[in-house]
């Protein structure tokens, strides 16, 4: 009966698509969602002669499916008037006009993902004042007039990300003092205003990565309540200042070399400034709560376990891939917080574990891809009790040289082996060990 019923739909759709006057009726699922499927509407004529109508109680919820239309027609709105979700992703649309919106007075989220849109024009949204989410990624926008979003008081998410902005008006958000969530990523901004987001107080997750920023200012972000995530990777900022608010900062792959602290008692518990042009760890300052610091490909040539004393709570150092050559350690006392730390890709080459005695109660330790031709490690499983991984493959240990860390590993708890696959060519395996 239902198969029946869909095939006469089908038939019903057809006949009345191939006359001048077009309705498209959706067909109605659970959840109050109903969808219209092979909706083609190639031009204004078109638009402006096709209807919409549903069987039954008009939907809550509405989603267009394999279909190809040029703008979305004022007239879903005017018959489908308590739509609150709007789901036209994926179908073709180019052109928004202005009044699309006039009717949409119910409507809370408009997704119209992946599309083909490059405009969004002053004043779009007029009727539309519930928006709540917004979602234009990887469409072709390159510009946002800058009253776009005016009117929309209760926005709390907006994505833009995958898109060809390259300015935005210093005013574009003014209205929007409700926003939660901006997703901004992948688009071609170089800067933008110091008072950006001044008005979204409520702000919480901002991400502006891979854009082209040379500068971006997030003092505006400075206030008493707090931000959870900003990422501003893959751009080209020079520096950053962190304010005290924020608690998760993802600056990885730009060109920093200056790092600052807004305010006291910062909450920061994730800092990641990976890939940037940073020489040393005192660059750094001090982040009470910090848990996880990645400082990992930066220009960093040397190393004292006495900078992490500035991060109280450090569990995760990650300094991989910098171009340290000593590492020292002038702590008198043991310091029990920092648990993993990745050296890999470095130009060690020797190392004593006595360098870490201050530090019992060390997890990890990945020593992997050095220039290391011998490495001591005395009495570990006493005074590493809890060391449990220990990544040595990718060095040049000398054989004649690591007998004695042979002997030592043997009866630790630590997992270090390496496998004959992972020695270069030339060498061997000693006791798990590549070496020649
Ligand atoms: C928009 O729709 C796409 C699928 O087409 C989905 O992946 C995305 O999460 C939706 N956006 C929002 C904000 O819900
Ligand atoms: C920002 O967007 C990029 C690109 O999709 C993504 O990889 C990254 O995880 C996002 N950042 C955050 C903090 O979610
Ligand atoms: C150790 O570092 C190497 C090189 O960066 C990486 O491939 C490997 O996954 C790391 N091991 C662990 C356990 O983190």
């Amino acid at each position: 009966m239902a198969k029946l019923r869909g095939l006469i739909w089908i038939l019903v759709t057809y006949l009345i698509g191939t006359s001048s006057a077009r309705d498209y009726q959706c067909s109605l699922q659970e959840n109050q969602l109903c969808i219209f499927r092979s909706v083609q509407l190639s031009s204004a004529d078109q638009l402006n002669q096709v209807t919409f109508s549903s069987a039954g109680s008009s939907p809550r919820n509405v989603k267009f499916e394999s279909s190809s239309m040029v703008s979305i027609p004022t007239a879903v709105f005017k018959k489908l008037s308590s739509v609150e979700t709007f789901d036209g992703g994926n179908s073709g649309i180019k052109n928004l006009m202005s009044s699309t919106f006039m009717d949409a007075s119910k409507l809370r989220e408009l997704n119209l993902t992946n599309n083909k849109i490059s405009l969004l024009r002053n004043d779009l949204f007029v009727g539309a004042t519930k928006l709540n989410v917004l979602d234009f990624s990887q469409n072709s926008i390159s510009e946002v007039q800058e009253n776009a979003f005016n009117g929309l008081k209760q926005l709390k998410v907006l994505k833009l990300n995958n898109n060809q902005i390259a300015n935005l008006s210093p005013n574009v958000f003014s209205q929007n003092t409700a926003l939660e969530e901006v997703d901004l990523h992948g688009n071609s901004l170089s800067k933008l205003d110091d008072a950006q987001f001044a008005a979204c107080s409520d702000l919480v997750s901002l991400n502006v990565s891979h854009n082209a920023l040379q500068k971006f200012d997030l003092r505006q972000f400075l206030r008493d309540w707090s931000v959870d995530s900003i990422d501003v990777s893959f751009n080209r900022l020079k520096a950053v200042s962190i304010p005290k608010n924020l608690r998760k900062l993802v600056a990885s792959n730009n060109q920093i070399q200056m790092v600052e602290s807004l305010g006291k008692d910062p909450s920061l518990i994730f800092l990641r400034l990976s890939h940037n042009k940073l020489t040393s760890v005192d660059q750094v300052p001090s982040f009470n709560k910090l848990i996880t610091l990645d400082l990992s490909y930066n220009a960093i040539e040397s190393f004292d376990f006495s900078s992490v004393t500035k991060y109280r709570n450090l569990i995760l150092l990650k300094l991989d891939g910098n171009r340290i050559s000593t590492i020292t350690n002038s702590l008198t006392s043991d310091w029990t917080y920092l648990k993993y730390v990745h050296l890999s890709h470095n130009q060690l080459t020797r190392l004593d574990m006595d360098v870490l005695r201050t530090l019992p109660r060390i997890i990890t330790l990945n020593l992997s891809y050095n220039k290391m031709t011998e490495f001591s490690a005395k009495k570990l499983s006493d005074k590493f009790p809890v060391l449990v991984r220990l990544m040595l493959e990718g060095n040049d240990f000398r054989c004649d040289k690591i007998g004695e860390l042979v002997k030592e590993l043997k009866y630790a708890p630590t997992e270090y082996k390496s496998t004959a696959e992972q020695c270069k060519e030339g060498e061997r395996l000693l006791g798990g060990i590549c070496c020649k």
